[in-house]
């Protein structure tokens, strides 16, 4: 199986080849509840038949101009998106890596445009997670990701997430940026404190560095608003966001507030691909639908899942605590990869991160039978689970 292709990921064996809403099928007919939403990506859901009239509308017409020519889609997504953001401009990218990949080289241009050109060094946090390219790789901090690549990009310093004196000196070395997720996804689906965000916020402030928001897993509505970082009514210099943007077509963006849209100037950065017709087709589709209710779903959903997770904690002591807002959730749990595994046989996708949390990302459009069904087979898993043996 999968001979020719490199072994970077540890796969399933089943052959997903359909799906409707928050359900997906394999090639025997077997039926799955998704929520994990291709990680963070499927907001729609699966087969939806908006987006499948948009695109196979679109498929018909223009797929690719490349960036040198105008198509009709490129200002109404970048004024929805800057609309829904409360930024000013906003670069189109292929993925969540290259997003941030942007953000990094604008915060060193724009402090070479603030003639203070020496500022090239970043902040980030223990446990984010930022990409694989050279330069988001250099920000993630964990080991295992970094270990094997170095030398990455230097002048990065890592400090812990719950730490402000840590943070403060670091920005006193006078970094271009500090880049950190408002919920970590990867590192375990931990939200960072608002009074942390908001004190980051004022510490950049005084320090002349630029605010990094990476809300490619927590942002785009997940949250139930559009971009995280506001439940802590903070406002970042940039932001980045990617994965469900156009309903599971490959497409990242970095936006900047006021003051930085003219940071870059033709030549600086491009891409041969982002934000093409087809593409923003899609994400035209579900800025749409975030703006016509589908966050209010998120958040009821959100709420509902978020309830029934509590009741399973307070049912099975293995279950240790439910992290996460809205539907980026995480299920802290004793022998949680075992018990992923299970309920994956039980017809229920979800992952494990950071060893010990069941992560559940479904798609914003689950319906509340969804939620009842996927509490379902978590809670009968639990029940015929056996005790974990402590690590
Ligand atoms: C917070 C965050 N940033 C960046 C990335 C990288 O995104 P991509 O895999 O689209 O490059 C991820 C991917 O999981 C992520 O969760």
């Amino acid at each position: 199986m999968d001979e020719h292709v490199m072994r970077t990921y540890v796969r399933q064996p089943q052959v997903f080849v359909s799906g409707e809403g928050a359900v997906l099928r394999d090639a025997e007919g077997r039926r799955w509840l998704d929520f994990l939403g291709g990680i963070a990506v499927s907001a729609l859901g699966h087969g939806h038949a908006g987006l499948a009239a948009a695109l196979r509308d679109q498929a018909g017409k223009l797929l690719h101009v490349s960036n040198l020519f105008r198509h009709p889609y490129t200002e109404d997504v970048a004024t929805r998106l800057c609309r829904l953001a409360g930024m000013e401009a906003v670069f189109f990218a292929n993925s969540g890596a290259e997003a941030n990949e942007c953000a990094l080289k604008l915060a060193r241009k724009a402090m070479r445009l603030r003639n203070t050109p020496e500022r090239t060094g970043f902040v980030a946090l223990e446990g984010g997670f930022h990409g694989r390219t050279m330069g988001a790789l250099s920000v993630t901090s964990g080991a295992k990701y970094r270990e094997p690549f170095g030398p990455l990009v230097p002048g990065v310093t890592f400090v812990p997430r719950d730490d402000l004196r840590a943070l403060e000196q670091a920005l006193a070395t006078r970094p271009a940026a500090l880049i950190v997720e408002p919920i970590q996804g990867e590192g375990g689906v931990h939200e960072l404190p608002h009074e942390w965000q908001r004190a980051a916020r004022a510490l950049c402030d005084a320090s002349g560095t630029l605010l990094i928001h990476d809300e490619v897993q927590c942002g785009t509505g997940r949250t139930g608003r559009f971009l995280c970082g506001s439940w802590a009514g903070v406002t970042p210099d940039l932001v980045t966001l990617a994965k469900p943007l156009a309903g599971g077509l490959p497409m990242g963006a970095c936006l900047v507030r006021a003051g930085l849209e003219a940071t870059f100037v033709p030549g600086d950065h491009g891409s041969t691909f982002a934000g093409g017709p087809f593409v923003l087709r899609a994400a035209q589709v579900l800025l749409e639908e975030l703006e016509n209710g589908l966050l209010d779903n998120v958040a009821a959903r959100g709420a509902q899942l978020r309830e029934g997770l509590l009741a399973l904690q307070r049912e099975f002591s293995r279950v240790r605590e439910v992290r996460g807002r809205g539907l980026i959730v995480g299920l802290r749990v004793d022998g949680a990869a075992e018990l992923q595994k299970q309920l994956y046989a039980n017809g229920l996708v979800t992952n494990c991160t950071a060893g010990d949390v069941i992560r559940l990302l479904p798609p914003y459009v689950i319906r509340s039978q969804d939620v009842d069904e996927a509490l379902a087979i978590l809670r009968t898993t639990l029940r015929a689970a056996p005790t974990p043996t402590p690590a």
